[in-house]
């Protein structure tokens, strides 16, 4: 008897009717030109029959998980993609972002790479050094400061910093319908590699939880709440670009779970509070408005590393 975890044993015969079958369909794809397509497909339907076989998936279970696929699929357009807010949610972005984006450390550790997310914009306008990323967006003002350099501890001139975050209501620019570009910019470190801006004080906010995957969040009882951050993606000739947030030190939302499972320790940014009216790094006047500031230094590893 071969006994499948989650069901009643199953006689020999019938556990060799299904590993029968594995075999079949991994062998179908025996005339596959390319040997890594043929590893990837072999393996996938290896694990999806595992998987089929280990839970005894019900016919019904196999309709809902197919009625969930096409609600993703109906769903996506070019500015929703559930399919990638689904392998979010699984952890499997944070895993393929782990394979890729291996650690590195020479004089400097390499900065740990985070999650995409849905809400990056190509061609956000540029600030000068200490600009204002926040156009308007609504939020605690925050400076941010830091610097770029390699893992051998050089200073990476010029490194060109992208970054975006939501506003205070937990909106990015793009999920307004009024065009407006808010929250988002890019900058260049100077010749030091060293930079500076104005961003807003991060709040934490859910991912989209409007469709299949927010319905499925809700069944197994996890929130869709990320934990407070700001975006960067940094890019330098010859260094690998990395895609990576910081993270406010003392959000609650930290301990009870991010819900794409981004946070990494060496990412979490403690975010100094400054009293009303205390003066600011650049002169700016910011009244008696409360103000925020961090830093971030940012190490690139060697491409390829
Ligand atoms: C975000 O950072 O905004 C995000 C990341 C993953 C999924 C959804 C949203
Ligand atoms: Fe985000």
């Amino acid at each position: 008897m071969t006994a499948p975890s989650s069901a009643q044993p199953i006689s020999s015969e019938q556990a060799a009717v299904e590993l029968q079958l594995v075999d079949t369909v991994v062998a179908s794809f025996h005339k596959t030109e390319d040997p890594r397509l043929k590893e990837i497909m072999q393996s996938l339907t290896r694990h999806l029959h595992n998987f089929v076989r280990e839970v005894r998936l019900t016919e019904d279970e196999w309709n809902t998980g197919i009625e969930f696929l096409t609600a993703s699929g109906h769903i996506t357009d070019a500015k929703r993609q559930e399919f990638i807010l689904l392998s979010d949610v699984l952890g499997l972005s944070m895993q393929t972002i782990a394979i890729n984006n291996t650690m590195h450390t020479g004089v400097a550790a390499a900065t740990e790479a985070t999650v995409f997310g849905p809400f990056f914009v190509d061609d956000a306008p540029e600030i000068p050094p200490g600009g204002d990323i926040a156009g308007g967006a609504a939020g605690q003002p925050c400076w941010v400061e830091g610097t770029v350099t390699d893992t051998d501890g050089n200073p990476v001139p010029r490194a060109r910093i992208e970054v975006w975050e939501a506003d205070d209501d937990g909106f990015y620019d793009v999920q307004y319908t009024d065009g407006r570009v808010a929250g988002r910019a890019h900058l260049f470190a100077d010749e030091n590699g060293k930079y500076a801006f104005w961003g807003l004080t991060p709040t934490p906010y859910p991912i989209p939880h409007d469709g299949p995957v927010g319905k499925m969040l809700e069944a197994v009882g996890r929130s869709p709440m990320r934990a407070s951050h700001l975006h960067f993606m940094v890019t330098a000739p010859g260094l690998r670009t990395i895609v990576t947030h910081i993270f406010v030190d003392g959000d609650p939302q930290i301990e009870i779970g991010d819900s794409v499972f981004g946070v990494k320790e060496s990412l979490i940014k403690k975010f100094e509070q400054q009293a009303p009216g205390s003066p600011t790094p650049d002169g700016r006047g910011l009244g008696n408005q409360t103000w925020a500031r961090t830093r971030f230094d940012i190490v690139l590893a060697p491409k390829g590393a």
